[in-house]
């Protein structure tokens, strides 16, 4: 009887496994099989696909859209990668970029936004209106929200943006010894949370003034955006016991975002109860739509309050850094800019968003930067329907990829795609092939806060470039670094002196 129970034991030990491993294999065979005829490159393992490709790409100090590019370059305008049991397939073909983010009215891909919704089981950014997946739902939303970013509405925000971005130019006039070293990166990162705090959210968080590190938001910011990447670059984080405390770490970060969204919510909500004056801001759009509409989900609305605090802070403050290295690595760009900023608002100190306008070369600055460097490179579809891109018929609900990076990275679409050339974007020529170049990505869910944003880093470009003289240290690293967005890997660090020192 014994030798028999030990017989069964022993049998269900070699059997269960064998099983599972059985089970897991057809299921990934019949899943690959749909997108077999795509071209990609080999897998390095049958169970894992290509995250172990990823991890080798990671180990040289490559990024997820370096080794996309890549695949591009070598298999062609349409290709798939496995990621264990999940497949996405990237495309750089224009006529599909149109079809998947302009005509076709796809939704978001649930596999890639569900994921940064609901990070390690933690609500972050939920439902909000980035994270959205149900289309439907997601129409409404915006429905309700594209009046809030009205153009009318962040002209009324001059002012408020001269007084914000003038705390910076004085902290740097008094550090415009031409020795103290700068992160640029950590100043836009206050400036801008600045910025979005005081003119979205009616808060006054005082970073750029009362900082010399990172703030406790800017932390959690950082750590949760992290937390985004490093999921996305080992899905199976959560089941090592060695990431167990950085995950719990990521998570008590969004949790003070989160903290941070309810406190707002609630003092702003009191306050129109109580008839108080309020500030005619992204707050107070926020919690008079709940107000308006009851049926709203509560949580929803701290998820919106929570994206616009990330969206709104981190892409500014990274494309505003990498804007200086660009002007820095080029200076015949940056005397042209010199020169217009010079032209259009001479020395006087406040700027306006009429003469923002009137810089056509900062634009071509800001655009030729955004090529090279978005802050928020690739974007998501699910495709309702089969479709096909280059002949390959492309199976319903599949995640496609699509990466300005990738994109505008492509000698074929872009010439000499290293070389730093505002010219490229000069009104006059028109060189830019349609779908090729998506910073805030195209059709109804591009940006909401492209006008905010862009208007934002031009103000406080041109009164850098107006004051100051800066130099970079050379011995920084210039490398992108990943997480989430993309961003200076080395915290673009510069000294300044007054131009008319
Ligand atoms: C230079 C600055 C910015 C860049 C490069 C940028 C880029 C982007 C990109 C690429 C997307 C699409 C993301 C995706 O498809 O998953 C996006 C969406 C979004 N952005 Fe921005 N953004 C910037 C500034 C802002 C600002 C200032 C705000 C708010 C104040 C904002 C709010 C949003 C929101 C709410 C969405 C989701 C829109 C939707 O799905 O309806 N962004 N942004």
């Amino acid at each position: 009887m014994m030798a028999l129970s030990w017989l069964f034991i022993s049998g269900c030990v070699i059997a269960v496994p064998v099983c599972a491993l059985t089970a897991v294999s057809i299921y990934l065979i019949s899943v690959r099989k749909k997108y077999s005829h795509i071209p990609g490159p080999p897998r390095d393992s049958f169970f894992l696909g290509h995250i172990p490709t990823f991890q080798k790409y990671l180990k040289q100090g490559k990024f997820f859209s370096e080794m996309a590019i890549e695949f591009i370059r070598k298999y062609g305008h349409v290709v798939k990668i496995e990621m264990a049991e999940r497949i996405i397939v990237i495309t750089a073909d224009p006529q599909s970029i149109r079809e998947l983010m302009i005509t076709g009215n796809h939704s978001k891909s649930k596999a890639a936004y569900e994921k940064l919704g609901f990070l390690f089981g933690e609500r972050f950014i939920g439902k909000g209106l980035a994270a959205e997946t149900d289309q439907k739902v997601w129409v409404w939303r915006r429905a309700l929200m594209n009046p809030c970013f009205q153009k009318s509405y962040i002209k009324g925000l001059e002012s408020a943006f001269n007084t914000e971005i003038d705390l910076l130019i004085n902290k740097l006039a008094g550090l415009a010894d031409g020795k103290t070293q700068i992160s640029m990166l950590e100043e836009f990162n206050h400036l801008t949370l600045d910025v979005i705090g005081k003119i979205g959210f009616g808060m006054q968080m005082n970073n750029v003034e009362n900082r010399t590190e990172p703030s406790e938001y800017t932390k959690a910011i950082k750590l949760a955006l992290g937390g985004v990447s490093a999921f996305l670059r080992d899905p199976f984080m959560k089941f090592k016991y060695s990431q167990w405390k950085y995950i719990a770490d990521v998570k008590k970060a969004m949790k003070t975002l989160r903290v941070l969204s309810k406190q707002s919510f609630d003092e702003r909500k009191k306050q129109i109860e109580r008839g108080d004056y309020t500030p005619d801001d992204i707050l107070n759009f926020l919690v008079k739509m709940k107000l308006e509409n009851p049926e709203l989900d509560g949580e929803v609305i701290l998820d919106d309050i929570t994206t616009f605090f990330l969206a709104g802070q981190e892409t500014s403050a990274n494309l505003l850094s990498f804007a200086m290295i660009c002007l820095w690595q080029n200076k015949d760009v940056l005397e042209r800019l010199k020169a217009e900023v010079s032209d259009v608002v001479g020395d006087k100190h406040y700027i306006s968003i009429e003469d923002i306008n009137k810089m056509e070369y900062l634009d071509m600055v800001i655009k030729e930067t955004l090529r090279l460097y978005p802050p928020a490179s690739n974007t998501f579809r699910e495709n309702k329907t089969d479709i096909e891109i280059q002949g390959y018929k492309i199976p319903a609900g599949t995640s496609i990829m699509m990466s300005t990076f990738v994109s505008s990275r492509l000698e074929e679409f872009f010439p000499d795609p290293l070389k730093f050339d505002p010219e490229r974007f000069n009104p006059a020529e028109n060189r830019i092939l349609s779908y090729t170049y998506f910073p805030f990505m195209l059709g109804p869910r591009s940006c909401i806060g492209k006008d905010f944003g862009v208007i934002e880093a031009k103000m406080i470009l041109s009164k850098i470039v107006q004051r100051f003289n800066f130099e970079m240290d050379p011995n920084q690293s210039f490398d992108i670094e990943e997480s989430a967005t993309l961003k200076p890997k080395g915290g673009a660090f510069c000294s300044f002196t007054l131009c008319d020192s």
